[in-house]
């Protein structure tokens, strides 16, 4: 079995930092998005895996992965334009042949792992296995119909209408059947090869489909509060006390992790959260679930529910709540009251 992951698209919900960056490599508790989903897989016994690029990100993805020793598994990269999920399994052909595969989106990340599915998929001899998990927006996925039994009844995706809220999470197992029924379907509204599509497809050609609903939680991180609240749960699951760096005149609350070269100095910070190399932390509150980046520099300011990437700076800010800072970026307050002073990217979002 193999699996084929799929880190390209465009990311353009999460501008302006996917310009310099692949969204699925946006950091969580200080660690890509991506690392977790190759974690996962790594738990299986697949030992290789194809990697799907998009052309403006795809070097950043290997710069991160490399051959993918670090996990174990041999990495093949796939170059592809984003023209949707079904478009990459297409684009992936050569690399999958034959054999069945799990296919999971690099910007998808549940509680459970993909073991048991993989597992469970095997044993069960299905053509596909997909995972679904009840949402409050449902036109925002795709999203399955099901009968009494269980039974696939219907699959739309991001339906205006929707006929249910059980959305279609990004862990997929197929068969090799997948790609007969990719080659019958037709790109969507959106101009997309929609693998939902292509199940519904399996389904009408009578293939052995099965949809189980996931126990446990789920991140899609598409926008940035998206990432936030991811970044929360992965620091509510993961984070022990580990305190390694300097913490001089300071207080530290509950689960919090300083990694060994950090310092932090007249300081209180309160779990979960991460303080990641080399960071410095001087007269400053830094509050649960946040991440704090390689590099960075917090001054004389407040910070909670945050995350800030490699080398940001802030300073003298009396209070920064539910941010997401990208790498080398500076956020400080000037001295006359009332004057913002900006320099942003494109696509920059500020509330002040
Ligand atoms: O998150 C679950 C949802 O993912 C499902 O409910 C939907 O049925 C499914 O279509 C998908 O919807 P999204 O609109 O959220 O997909 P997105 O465009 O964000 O792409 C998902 C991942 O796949 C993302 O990491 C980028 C990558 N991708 C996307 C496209 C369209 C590719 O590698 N190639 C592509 O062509």
């Amino acid at each position: 079995m193999k699996a084929l992951v799929l880190s390209g698209g465009k990311g353009t919900r999460l501008r302006p930092l996917t310009f310099t960056c692949a969204k699925q490599l946006i950091p969580v508790a200080n660690k890509p998005i991506l690392g977790y989903v190759l974690d996962q897989i790594a738990e299986t016994k697949i030992k290789e895996a194809g990697i799907i690029i998009a052309p403006e990100t795809g070097e950043y993805v290997k710069e991160y992965v490399k051959d993918g020793s670090a996990w174990k598994i041999k990495v093949t990269y796939i170059p592809q334009e984003p023209l949707g999920l079904a478009h990459a399994v297409k684009t992936a052909q050569n690399f999958l042949g034959n054999d069945p595969f799990i296919m999971c989106l690099g910007d998808n990340v549940t509680g459970q792992g993909v073991k048991k599915l993989v597992e469970k998929f095997e044993k069960e001899k299905l053509d596909s296995l997909i995972l679904l998990k009840e949402v409050d927006d449902p036109s925002r996925f795709g999203i399955a119909q099901l009968d009494k039994k269980g039974n696939i009844i219907k699959l739309v995706e991001k339906p205006k209408v929707p006929m249910g809220n059980m959305a279609i999470i990004g862990t997929y197992l197929f068969s090799n059947k997948v790609h007969q029924a990719i080659e019958r379907i037709k790109p969507s509204w959106r101009g997309e090869l929609e693998i939902t599509d292509a199940i519904q497809e399996m389904v009408n050609m009578g293939f052995n489909v099965r949809a189980d609903v996931l126990n446990s939680w789920w991140l899609d991180t598409g926008k940035k509060d998206d990432i936030l609240s991811a970044n929360a749960k992965i620091l509510d699951e993961y984070i022990k006390t580990n305190v390694q760096g300097e913490t001089k005149n300071s207080t530290i609350e509950g689960r919090v992790q300083v990694e060994p070269t950090a310092k932090v100095l007249n300081s209180k910070i309160r779990g979960p959260c991460i303080i990641g190399k080399n960071v410095s932390v001087e007269n400053s509150f830094i509050g649960p679930y946040t991440s704090i980046g390689d590099n960075a520099q917090v001054i004389n300011s407040n910070l909670e529910y945050c995350v800030l990437m490699e080398n940001v700076i802030v300073k003298n800010v009396e209070r920064m709540e539910d941010s997401l800072i990208g790498k080398n970026a500076k956020v400080t307050k000037n001295s006359k009251c009332g004057t913002i002073k900006l320099h942003i990217g494109d696509f920059s979002e500020v509330e002040v």
